[in-house]
């Protein structure tokens, strides 16, 4: 059911993600897979039908995610409370210029880049609270953020589940924020993009997805099918609020400052949510194997990778710092292979790198050959013969 593309298709659905010739590309989020057969049809059928005006304010997308909600999560959230936006990103400055108060930022690191600057286009500061590379356990720092509350922070940016790491938080965790948040008043922009992949449990402890939203009812939640669904160019992603008066007030933000969304994103996504279970049943299974594959790889290639426990989607947090090469990143593109390089998601941390595992086995392969070449020689850059 998971159709992986050929190289030359890959290059035309995907041109961001193969923009380098000749160069393996395991570096932005998106997956070397087509989409769901439901997905093509509807969109084929929009523009057949020339759905090409601007959507309505009243459209399904809401209605199809409660219905994925309940199915997935068990979660009960009223279709009245999603908000079309065009993006998680654009989506999350909205939130924070419309639903928070000025004033700095909680941003737990390593993070998405894009928090990092929607936090500073809106004029306010990053507060980092750093995870420890030493350190087994990914979960947040509740003293930390506890300790930037009481300094006068009252926003945070939450990523659940957690690109880079790849941890998906447990409801206690996400009830200790929740109860921090109510302590200080605080609001919470959880960006739950990642949310339909949380892959096969690891070992015996099953980590299941808990949306934020459902433990703290002033939260703002952001989320698209965009990730899971691999069409980020569609653009109909969504802001949840369950406060009508948040509502309220996100659409009464004038148009330059709203995030224009399209109508083929709102067709695409609804359907998405609404007919794609067992598709992405199926990209689960197969990003478990990739998963399985990566690591057998990196145990063989390059024993001395710590990779981070991949509980979700389907980017690998690699510190490589064993090998004593401070961009791995720099280093591999030189063997031919795109990786996202660690310090942007934390300025100054040295040796870690992001790998997108959601390609073939064989490309995967490639990727982590690549690595172990640029590594094996330092960092060099030995020209690729
Ligand atoms: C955590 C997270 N949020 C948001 C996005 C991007 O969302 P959008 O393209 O809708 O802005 C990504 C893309 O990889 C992501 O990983």
């Amino acid at each position: 059911m998971i159709r992986d593309l050929t190289d030359a298709e890959a290059r035309a659905a995907l041109p961001l993600k193969w923009e380098l010739p000749d160069v393996v590309p395991a570096w932005v989020a998106e997956m070397d897979y087509a989409q769901a057969e439901p997905i093509t049809e509807a969109l084929v059928d929009a523009v057949r039908r020339g759905a090409l005006g601007y959507p309505p304010h009243g459209d399904d997308l809401g209605a199809a995610f409660s219905g994925f909600a309940a199915r997935h999560w068990g979660w009960d959230v009223p279709a009245e409370a999603s908000v079309a936006t065009g993006g998680v990103v654009s989506g999350i400055r909205l939130a924070l210029e419309v639903l928070c108060p000025p004033g700095p930022v909680v941003v737990p690191m390593p993070c998405y880049p894009p928090f990092r600057h929607a936090v500073e286009v809106t004029g306010r500061e990053v507060v980092p609270i750093e995870l420890d590379p030493e350190s087994d356990d990914a979960s947040l720092d509740l003293c930390a953020v506890s300790r930037a509350f009481a300094r006068g922070a009252r926003t945070l940016l939450l990523c659940n589940p957690h690109n880079p790491l790849g941890h998906v938080p447990s409801r206690a965790e996400l009830a200790g924020l929740a109860a921090l948040a109510r302590e200080y008043d605080a609001r919470v922009i959880t960006d739950e993009i990642h949310a339909p992949l949380v892959l096969a449990p690891l070992g015996a402890e099953e980590r299941t997805f808990t949306p934020y939203l459902s433990l703290d009812d002033r939260a703002v939640l952001v989320t698209s099918p965009s990730k899971a669904f691999n069409m980020p160019a569609t653009h109909g992603a969504q802001l949840v609020v369950l406060d009508p008066a948040d509502r309220a007030r996100l659409a009464a933000a004038p148009i330059p400052a709203q995030n224009t969304w399209s109508s083929l994103g709102i067709v695409a996504g609804t359907v998405a949510w609404r007919d794609c279970d067992d598709w992405l049943a199926a990209l689960v299974e197969r990003l478990t194997q990739q998963r399985t594959l990566l690591a057998e790889l990196l145990a063989d290639r390059l024993p001395k990778a710590r990779m981070r426990p991949l509980e979700a989607t389907y980017l690998a947090w690699l510190d490589l710092r064993a090998y004593g090469v401070d961009d791995p990143a720099e280093a591999a593109l030189a063997h031919g292979v795109r990786l996202a390089p660690g310090q942007d998601y934390q300025p100054g941390l040295t040796g870690h790198v992001r790998l997108n595992l959601a390609t073939s086995p064989e490309r995967l392969e490639r990727v982590v050959e690549g690595l172990r070449a640029a590594l094996d020689d330092g960092g060099q850059g030995t020209p690729r013969g």
